[in-house]
């Protein structure tokens, strides 16, 4: 591959994902492109990026696209944010004015193969005392179609339900079927899962309680990470929760946020973006949370 090759690829893959390949990652595209030629049945990186150039090219174009994502995930992957969820964002629901309609709308931003909308599934069903009656939609999108078969599919190998999985939750939400495992369906029905690009319009989704965006934006180019936590910031409810990866931050990129006192990771809206007047006052029935918030000693 010339060098020619290689910005011309990284470009077609910024301005279809907003993904930024940085400088000498010419391995990695060799490494994940070249089976993309293989089955397109050419020999090169050179008649790839020959074939990418052709008018009628936009499925090889999603092909490498997809190619080109980092797909990792695994349940409940980081810990913090599911036990923020518990303990903070649906305590502040449950004491909020939306507990008399008892709906929420939560949005997993790059939901890839499941693992993180599966782990809120399996939250709320944990939590079906507090949460009985309630109407909770789990809209799950992502870039890249292959992944949100896989998701839909909820089928896991051995070694994906055994990282971040407790065995227990296995035990109860999982069945074996032939060396996999499958999710149960009264779960799996929980997510709604849609392709989607996170460069396009958020209007069509509508708006959220809650946004999962994790692990997604330490791909994207400052400008991408601004323009996005900005749309991000008007699909969310004023008393609304934004939850970002554990390398990811809104400091320096973003005013329309602020941390959450203890909780690594969590964001509300700022008063400019238009947060509620007063936040929700921590619930008397979880002691606990108002501890953590008023001592600001959560453990991250
Ligand atoms: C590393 S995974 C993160 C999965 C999950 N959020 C987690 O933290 O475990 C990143 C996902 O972002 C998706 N992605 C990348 N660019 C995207 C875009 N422009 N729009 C939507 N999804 C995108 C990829 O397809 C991939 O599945």
């Amino acid at each position: 591959m010339t060098p020619e090759e290689f910005d011309y690829l990284r470009e077609l893959l910024n301005k279809s994902s907003g993904l930024v390949l940085a400088d000498g990652k010419e391995y990695l595209v060799e490494s994940r492109l070249l089976p993309v030629a293989r089955e397109a049945g050419m020999d090169s990186l050179s008649e790839l990026v020959a074939g990418l150039k052709l008018a009628d090219s936009k499925d090889l174009q999603t092909k490498v696209t997809q190619a080109m994502t980092i797909n990792e995930s695994f349940f409940f992957r980081d810990k913090t944010p599911f036990e923020n969820f518990k303990q903070i964002m649906v305590p502040a629901m449950l004491a909020s004015p939306r507990a008399a309609s008892r709906s929420m709308r939560i949005w997993c931003a790059a939901a890839s193969t499941g693992q993180e909308p599966y782990s809120l599934a399996i939250q709320i069903r944990e939590m079906e005392e507090q949460l009985r009656g309630w109407n909770i939609e789990i809209i799950a999108t992502d870039l890249s179609q292959e992944v949100l078969e896989k998701a839909k599919a909820g089928l896991y190998s051995q070694f994906e339900v055994q990282r971040g999985l407790p065995i227990q939750m296995l035990v109860k939400y999982f069945q074996q079927t032939g060396s996999l495992w499958q999710i149960d369906s009264s779960i799996r029905s929980m997510v709604r899962y849609k392709h989607y690009n996170l460069l396009d319009d958020y209007t069509v989704l509508g708006t959220f309680d809650m946004i999962f965006c994790r692990n997604v934006l330490i791909y994207f180019g400052p400008e991408t990470k601004r323009d996005m936590l900005a749309r991000m910031a008007k699909r969310l409810r004023p008393d609304g929760y934004l939850v970002l990866g554990a390398a990811e931050t809104v400091v320096g990129i973003s005013d329309d946020y602020v941390p959450v006192s203890g909780a690594r990771g969590l964001y509300a809206l700022s008063a400019s973006a238009g947060a509620a007047a007063a936040p929700a006052p921590a619930p008397a029935a979880f002691p606990a949370l108002a501890l953590r918030v008023a001592t600001g000693t959560q453990s991250a």
